[in-house]
């Protein structure tokens, strides 16, 4: 079913809960409606897909076509050699997914309990944490291109996941809609208990399991990240900056105690922006109605009423100061319109 609606009021459908208008909003709830919207015309001007709204800012309204993804199918695929593979469409919220396979017993997304957002999101940003990123999961993903009207389906090579990373960051950004992504579960153990407290947690629940991994996420989340039911947010808002090992070395002598992790290129490092933002002074502190959250700096918080511009300067101002202090540029990872 399509359902369109114009000058739509957005701040139901961002998680920062700020206001904002859309000049057109399309609802579409299956993937085989996308043809008729284009014939149609409503891909010809501006346009992009808003989701679940976890990981946008909007400072102003929208001036093109809103596409809303609503279908909510789950399908087990096959079962076979210990392995499920699992299509989900993008309209699926993430953590009914994983709740879903930590049920059944199938390994594999339990570090990515809680994560707010929906399936189609998933590989845009290869959603991660707790020493889980969405591409070990996923084994392809359905798209839709608007300009050419084709189907397709890529393969994780050529969705060029990265850290908070993939090709609908780049080559794809604004050309590409996610319409379903299958995943490969494991019938057999398979924890991943390296981060933080997460063993510990878990233990403290009665052992490993994928119940109490589960348990122990969704524990660590809470205590450290603000639901965004209550407390406006969209997680971290800006990515962990990679630096040369090198420049990570100096830094490490200067603060002995700066967070650093290793990437996938060995002359690189990550290091961790929320210990940065905290030792510039940030955490727990606000510019009118938007704060940094006192648990967790990377997290931008709106205190009730902030617009989007008073969370892009708190942002600005954050960052300043963080470069000032450390010479290096933290990015967002949120999406700012
Ligand atoms: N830290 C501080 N102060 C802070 C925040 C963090 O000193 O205010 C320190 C911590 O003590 C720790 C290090 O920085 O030593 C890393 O902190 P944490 O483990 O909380 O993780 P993060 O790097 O800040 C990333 C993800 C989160 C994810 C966690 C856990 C990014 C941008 N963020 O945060 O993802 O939940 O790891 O895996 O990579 C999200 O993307 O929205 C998100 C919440």
């Amino acid at each position: 079913m399509i359902s369109i609606s114009e000058h739509t009021d957005l701040t139901q459908l961002n998680s920062f809960g700020v206001t904002a208008r859309g000049t057109r909003l399309i609802r579409f709830s299956a993937a085989n409606e996308l043809p008729s919207l284009r014939e149609k015309g409503y891909f010809e001007g501006d346009w992009m897909i808003l989701s679940g709204g976890n990981n946008i800012l909007f400072t102003q309204d929208y001036a093109g076509t809103l596409f809303h993804p609503e279908e909510r199918h789950i399908e087990v695929l096959s079962r076979e050699g210990g392995s499920v593979r699992i299509k989900a469409s993008a309209g699926v919220e993430w953590d009914d997914l994983v709740e879903l396979t930590v049920a059944n017993g199938w390994w594999g997304a339990e570090n990515l309990s809680l994560i707010p957002g929906w399936v189609g999101a998933a590989p845009v940003q290869n959603i991660g944490a707790y020493g889980a990123e969405a591409k070990q999961l996923i084994e392809s993903v359905d798209i839709y291109l608007p300009e050419t009207g084709v189907f397709r389906t890529l393969d994780p090579r050529e969705c060029n996941f990265g850290y908070r990373e993939s090709i609908f960051k780049h080559e794809l950004k604004g050309r590409a809609i996610v319409t379903a992504v299958t995943l490969r579960f494991s019938e057999s153990p398979r924890p991943e208990l390296g981060y933080g407290d997460l063993l510990r947690e878990t233990e403290a629940r009665g052992g490993v399991s994928l119940r109490n991994i589960r348990d122990a996420v969704i524990a660590i989340r809470r205590s450290k990240l603000p639901d965004p039911k209550t407390t406006g947010n969209a997680g971290s808002f800006f990515k962990n900056p990679t630096v040369e090992r090198s420049r990570a070395e100096k830094l490490k002598a200067q603060y002995p105690d700066l967070p650093l992790y290793p990437t996938a290129d060995p002359n690189r490092q990550k290091l961790a922006a929320g210990w940065m933002i905290e030792r510039a002074g940030w955490k727990g502190r606000n510019l009118g109605r938007a704060g940094v959250h006192d648990r967790q700096a990377l997290v931008l918080i709106n205190l009730g009423g902030a617009s989007g511009q008073e969370i892009i300067e708190l942002a600005r101002a954050v960052q300043h100061d963080v470069e000032a202090l450390f010479g290096i540029r933290i990015e967002t990872e949120v999406n700012i319109i």
